[in-house]
């Protein structure tokens, strides 16, 4: 539709006559503001292809260790870049540790200092746009007329990547290549800058209103025109989004949150619809796609589960209790499943949690040969089975490991504690996947985890010494270190670790590093193996990050997860040798 098709068939501002300039002006932001956001999108999908093509050309040339060395140094400007700003906080060092007004009240984590320079462009933007071309010379009522009309479009603009950003399955996080966690810190600004606009909206039409024929019209407006009543409880529930979102709220009551915002949503957007369509046809479209990418991403996810967990018997759940609060599960899924490092699944087990979903990386997985399904075929056909039979017949197992929190980790802890053994077994649904990453293309790779972070660690470590064996990485140098508070943890993942120490080649590559930080005695700490060495208390972040960076191969990558604080602090260790190693840093946080 062109502009001066939606203009023409009624103008926003309650002008009878046909569009004005004013009108003009309004459809002028929201095709600036349209243009902002491709431009974005279109930044950083360059930016991910050129980074695409420099790790495809490096693993290539690497593969036979030979071109190492000139991949170790860094570009001057680029590491300059990364130093300044890509990988820095916005001050010294905070970042992911949470700031804590007192022991039992965090506020929340502050953005990096690239983050904060772009949200605070978008907030500019956006106040420069509510107030641009109107001119503040005209009669008290037209400036609050215009002023009222376009902080109202801005707002319901803001909407749709407001609720684009809100979804896991956004195509944003392909085409960009930035994850789910800055999205959401996106998603959050966003909703702060749209609520402000629609207050602004609600305020200005107050003032005019005011100013015309007092208060005792706002009053009757409020109680007896649809068109004011609906767009009252479109900024109600905007203002109540905004006031229940902080982190202490969103923290402390996730699942409780989630419900209240969706329906906080949906209260909002029907509001807006209602209030567009009563008076404002011509930008109801903005609404529909609002509607149709909300309904877009929650069929997206309907299909995706049904797809993997629906037929050949369903997917099973086997739970069981770890030591050190902890439990391991094993799904079972209903169809194969191809599976990369790094990436997470959300499960659902309505036994337990109803619809609720929560997200786990997956740690381990395994093709199991389903042996009643191969045998009754077999018996069946009575000939060979060709491949298809086969991949039907074998099934994808996948594990967590879930460390015990207080709401649904906590009901399946104790369910499986008071089942016999330790372990009980229920019906699940998995979602997934998402994120991923591949960290082939490193010369050296140190992957860092604190406590159950080590879930996002173990597959990487797999995964880079299986192709380190048959010569399908860069990579030259493994090294895993994993802080836990107790020697039980290793329990975790010992299956696991045994099987990857027994991998062929792996004393070439790879070595473990565990810290206890409170060992019962010291007689619990003993160094296995010369490649898997056990120490006592934290380790010094920034000399074993110097030693990697000596004895190193090639480009270097960092990759965290675990605490803030550890993130926090391996974050300044890197950034303090960026400059003269050509080194990336990666984290993974486990909340948002
Ligand atoms: C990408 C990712 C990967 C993760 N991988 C693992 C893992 O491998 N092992 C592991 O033990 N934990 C992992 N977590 C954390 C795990 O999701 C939470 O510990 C779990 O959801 C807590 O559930 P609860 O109801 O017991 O939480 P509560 O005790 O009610 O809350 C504890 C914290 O968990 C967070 N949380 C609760 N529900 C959700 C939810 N539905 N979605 C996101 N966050 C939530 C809240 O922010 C809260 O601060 C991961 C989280 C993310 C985001
Ligand atoms: C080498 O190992 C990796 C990691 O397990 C695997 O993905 C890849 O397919 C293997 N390649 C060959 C040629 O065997």
């Amino acid at each position: 539709m062109s502009s001066t098709q939606v203009l023409s068939k009624r103008a926003g501002g309650g002008h009878d006559e046909g569009p004005t300039q004013a009108d003009f002006w309004n459809n002028d932001v929201q095709h600036f503001l349209g243009w902002i956001w491709v431009a974005f999108v279109g930044v950083f999908f360059l930016y991910q292809v050129i980074f695409h093509f420099v790790r495809y050309i490096r693993t290539i040339a690497c593969l036979n260790n030979e071109h190492q060395r000139y991949f170790a140094t860094p570009h001057s400007l680029y590491a300059w870049f990364k130093k300044h700003c890509l990988d820095a906080p916005l001050f010294r060092t905070r970042h992911h540790r949470d700031m804590k007004l007192s022991s039992a009240i965090n506020i929340g984590t502050l953005p990096s200092r690239m983050q904060t320079f772009l949200l605070v462009g978008y907030f500019s933007t956006n106040v420069g746009f509510c107030f641009w071309s109107i001119d503040f010379n005209q009669k008290y009522n037209t400036v609050a007329d215009e002023f009222r009309n376009r902080t109202g479009i801005m707002a319901v603009i803001n909407m749709i990547p407001l609720f684009l950003l809100a979804g896991r399955n956004n195509p944003i996080i392909k085409l960009t290549g930035i994850s789910f966690d800055t999205m959401n810190l996106i998603h959050r600004w966003f909703g702060r800058i749209t609520v402000l606009e629609a207050v602004a909206h609600t305020a200005a039409w107050i003032a005019g209103k005011v100013h015309k024929a007092g208060w005792i019209a706002v009053t009757k407006a409020f109680t007896s025109s649809p068109f004011i009543i609906t767009g009252l409880i479109g900024t109600c529930a905007f203002v109540f989004l905004l006031l229940h979102s902080p982190s202490p709220v969103r923290h402390a009551y996730y699942e409780v949150f989630l419900h209240m915002h969706i329906f906080a949503a949906a209260v909002a957007v029907g509001g807006v619809w209602w209030h567009l369509k009563l008076k404002m046809m011509d930008h109801l479209y903005m609404m529909y796609g609002v509607v149709a990418l909300w309904a877009f991403e929650r069929a997206y996810r309907f299909v995706r589960i049904v797809m993997r967990n629906v037929g050949n018997g369903g997917t099973q759940a086997d739970i069981e209790v770890l030591p050190g609060d902890a439990l391991r599960i094993t799904v079972r899924m209903a169809r194969p499943w191809a599976f990369r490092p790094g990436q997470h699944a959300y499960l659902y087990m309505p036994s337990i949690g109803l619809w609720t979903n929560h997200p786990f990386s997956m740690a381990w997985s395994e093709e199991e040969e389903d042996v009643n399904v191969q045998s009754m075929m077999a018996d069946e056909k009575g000939l060979p089975m060709n491949r298809q039979d086969i991949l039907e017949a074998n099934k994808t197992s996948m594990s967590f490991i879930v460390r015990r929190r207080t709401g649904f980790t906590e009901k399946l802890y104790k369910k499986a504690d008071l089942s016999a053994a330790g372990k009980f077994s229920t019906t699940a649904f998995v979602e997934g996947p998402y994120g991923g990453e591949n960290l082939s293309s490193y010369g050296t790779v140190m992957l860092w985890a604190a406590g159950i972070g080590i879930t996002h660690q173990v597959p990487h470590v797999r995964d880079l010494v299986a192709s380190y064996a048959n010569g399908t990485t860069a990579t030259r140098r493994l090294t895993l270190v994993w802080i836990i508070q107790s020697p039980e943890h290793l329990e975790w993942i010992r299956p696991w670790m045994t099987q990857i120490l027994a991998m062929p080649r792996r004393r070439e590559i790879l070595k473990v590093l565990l810290f206890v930080t409170r060992p019962r005695s010291t007689k619990e700490i003993h160094s296995p193996s010369s490649s898997v060495q056990m120490f006592p208390g934290k380790p010094n972040v920034q000399s074993l990050i110097d030693q990697e960076m000596q004895e190193g191969i090639g480009a270097a990558c960092v990759s965290v997860c675990g605490t803030g604080s550890l993130a926090d602090d391996l974050r300044r260790a890197v950034r303090n040798r960026e400059t003269d190693w050509n080194v990336d840093f990666r984290e993974e946080s486990f909340s948002w």
